[in-house]
């Protein structure tokens, strides 16, 4: 068996901010220890509570001045849109035509898709996220290059093929039976591997046909362990569309339930524009949503109401949607979550975006048994912060009293050099300063 202790300060959440108390909902020790046994987490405390209880000869490495969280996770991005990060000029369905679906027919390409799958991962190690859902293209290659590099780096990931058969161009569409074929196939080649998992992925219903979208339903309902990952509601051009192409449905939601793609597995990226109607019955089927502040200003798509959405009861993930969001860095995606707030006259509390960025993510992916918080039994994914990463930072932090201080100066200012270390099931994944 492997044993390592670390002494830093530790934080992570327990439960929903908006819903428990502080005090339960957060645990925060500025001298703590987590404890790693065989990849995962043993313990998790005050150092002066468990230093007398740990067993002789286990390795203690004092880390002062940093600060260990758990690995963030991504709650809605997109592997093959790295390059088209910081394309302007559109909103979302320009943004598509003129700028993703050119980028995307180049995933056709095994070799162009696993250099892109090898950067997109070190770069979500790079900024702290160790879980994600992920978008690939249409084309079956585009997944087994990303699972191959996450099974290379013993990622926690949940990836799906996207499914496409109209208003896109010939060379990014499926049909219904290859659609089909292709993620069968793919579920059965990769369930189990490693710590992957799958998603049904059709893109959005502007792209799909109603054979198409029943067909991801009943693939969703033959499979129980996969998720439904797709975007909804998030641009007023995009709904009025869905609203021609699928005639006589109470709304954008209603399209997706009718097909079978409104389950308790299921992730809807944006809902910027969803009534609370729809958001009462996403919490009745146990839905979740991924909010993606950065796309959403940058697209501009609208201003996500995370209050609303809490005072219904949905589970919120904090997604970077890459590339129409400009960062893989879920703290600075706390940072745009607060903007937004801001703008809605909303404000965001640090420890709810924390809260986002964290366990609610693994909640929406229902993966909150395993990852999301350094409770002991947990996957040991965690990070190592260094809060004087930048001389910028390190004065402002030496001013932040409180941990509602410390993790909103790391959202506003934080960038990929504040993640010192990235561990993966206990090992070291990601080394800043390259002593990997
Ligand atoms: N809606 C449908 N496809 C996409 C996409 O690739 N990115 C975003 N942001 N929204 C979408
Ligand atoms: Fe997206």
């Amino acid at each position: 068996m492997s044993r390592q202790a670390y002494r830093a300060a530790l934080v992570h959440m327990l439960d929903d901010p908006c819903r428990a108390p502080a005090a339960e909902a957060c645990a925060y020790h500025t001298d703590g220890l987590l404890v790693v046994e065989d990849g995962h987490v043993a313990a998790f405390g005050a150092y002066e509570d468990l230093a007398p209880a740990l067993p002789a000869g286990t390795p203690v490495e004092a880390l002062s001045g940093r600060l260990i969280t758990p690995g963030f996770v991504d709650a809605h991005t997109h592997y093959p849109q790295t390059d088209v990060i910081a394309a302007w000029g559109s909103q979302l369905l320009g943004w598509l035509n003129n700028h993703t679906f050119p980028a995307e027919q180049a995933f056709a390409d095994r070799a162009h898709a696993d250099e892109a799958a090898g950067f997109f991962l070190d770069q979500l190690l790079r900024n702290g996220a160790t879980t994600a859902l992920v978008f690939c293209t249409v084309h079956k290659t585009s997944v087994e290059a990303l699972f191959d590099a996450a099974l290379a780096r013993n990622m926690r990931l949940i990836a799906g093929k996207v499914l496409m058969d109209r208003n896109a161009p010939p060379a990014l569409c499926d049909t219904v039976e290859t659609g089909r074929a292709d993620t069968e196939a793919l579920i059965r080649a990769w369930r189990g591997r490693g710590r992957l998992g799958y998603a049904v992925t059709p893109r959005f219903a502007v792209t799909s046909s109603e054979a198409q979208l029943a067909m991801a339903g009943e693939v969703a309902a033959a499979h129980p362990d996969v998720l439904v990952h797709t975007h909804m509601s998030e641009n007023l051009d995009e709904v009025a569309r869905v609203g021609e192409l699928f005639p006589g449905h109470r709304d954008y939601l209603d399209v997706y339930q009718r097909f079978g793609l409104l389950t308790d597995r299921s992730v809807f990226a944006h809902c910027v524009h969803t009534s609370e109607d729809a958001l009462r019955r996403m919490v009745g089927a146990g839905a979740a949503a991924a909010f993606c502040p950065s796309s959403n200003l940058l697209l501009g798509s609208g201003l996500f109401s995370l209050r609303q959405a809490c005072a219904c009861g949905v589970t919120v993930g904090l997604g970077t949607d890459v590339g129409a969001g400009s960062s893989f860095s879920l703290l600075h995606m706390m940072g745009e979550a607060y903007k937004v707030g801001q703008l809605r006259g909303e404000g965001l509390d640090p420890l709810h975006a924390f809260y986002l960025a964290t366990l609610a993510g693994a909640r929406a992916l229902k993966l909150d048994d395993k990852v999301g918080n350094l409770a002991p039994g947990k996957e040991a994914d965690f990070l190592v912060l260094d809060l004087a990463a930048t001389p910028l930072l390190a004065r402002r932090m030496a001013a932040a009293k409180t941990l509602a201080d410390k993790l909103f100066v790391l959202s506003i200012l934080a960038d990929d050099r504040v993640v010192e270390r990235a561990y993966l099931a206990g090992a070291l994944a990601h080394a800043r300063d390259g002593d990997l």
